[in-house]
């Protein structure tokens, strides 16, 4: 595996390996890997011919009073756990390389991405879009593979791609989850026992909702009550609940499409979920022991 820290040496590299026909698969986290990012790297694996995970903890996603520093980070661990998988590139800037001033650009979503995670995270979706669209250029993939876990999150970079006319075919790869039903997440490391516990609570909403519409309740207004009733439990705060569609607009009428967005607090952690109402939690993967 090839490690590459240089943007200008990270864009020859993609070049070079174009130039022998290969396609790029690209999988952008923030490290502290876990099965759901590896799920994604299998992915990008089956629709390229290479592929390419980032590392890089951006800081314009992060408000000032978010975790940034505290963010887990582990690259030995991540290295390992990547050559372990079969990335062929590992893409690992720093911060100064990516942002050597305050960018004065950015990609800036519409309203949509003021709602729900933008509404809790002033200027986070900014942030990701901006680096989102900085990587794309640098690695300059075929394909880009992005977890359904964060849901506002990938429908904005599909926006994004669709209206930059970015020449990349986007994948959205279902959420991994813990055997218990927990979706994985670098963040619940945060999480002490207790917390750990009462964290199930999200994917329990979930599953409410999801057994209450397929018992025939359609009324997104009564499913949203369901969610928000079932999201309580020891130190649980509940932030939202909302049945949305892909424009992230929310629906009128629940359809096997609708998808379910849950966000509490626990302590200092702010946990996200969701549900595809026709698929289900269920038949999200777990993580095999
Ligand atoms: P990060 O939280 O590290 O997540 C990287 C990718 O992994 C995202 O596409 C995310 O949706 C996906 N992912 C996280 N948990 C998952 C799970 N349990 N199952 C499946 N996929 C999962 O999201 C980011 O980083 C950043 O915002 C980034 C896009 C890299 C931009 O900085």
């Amino acid at each position: 595996m090839r490690e590459i820290s240089s943007i200008a040496e990270m864009r020859s590299w993609s070049r070079a390996d174009r130039s022998h026909r290969h396609t790029i698969g690209f999988v952008p986290t923030m490290g502290f890997l876990h099965a759901g990012h590896l799920r994604l790297v299998d992915r990008a694996r089956e629709l390229a011919q290479r592929v390419v995970v980032s590392i890089f903890v951006n800081p314009l996603q992060f408000g000032p009073h978010e975790d940034l520093s505290r963010y887990p980070r582990d690259l030995p661990r991540d290295r390992k756990l990547a050559e372990e998988r079969g990335v062929d590139c590992l893409f690992v800037p720093d911060a100064a390389a990516m942002y050597p001033g305050e960018p004065l650009v950015r990609a800036v979503p519409g309203a949509i991405a003021d709602t729900l995670e933008g509404m809790a995270r002033p200027g986070h979706f900014t942030g990701v879009l901006t680096v989102v669209a900085k990587l794309f250029h640098i690695v300059e993939p075929d394909v880009a593979v992005f977890g359904r876990k964060d849901f506002q999150q990938a429908m904005l970079v599909r926006r994004l791609v669709r209206d930059l006319d970015f020449p990349v075919t986007l994948e959205i790869a279902p959420t991994v989850r813990e055997l218990d039903g927990l979706a994985l997440s670098s963040r619940n490391t945060y999480l002490n026992p207790d917390e750990r516990r009462s964290a199930l609570v999200l994917s329990r909403a979930l599953r409410a909702l999801e057994q209450a519409w397929r018992g025939g309740e359609a009324d997104p207004v009564k499913l949203q009550r369901v969610g928000l009733e079932t999201m309580h439990g020891p130190g649980v705060i509940p932030e939202y609940c909302a049945l949305i569609d892909e424009d992230l607009q929310a629906v009128t009428r629940v359809t096997a499409r609708t998808v379910a967005v849950v966000a509490a607090r626990l302590g200092k952690t702010r946990l996200i979920d969701n549900v595809v109402l026709g698929e289900g939690v269920g038949a999200d993967p777990r993580v095999t022991p």
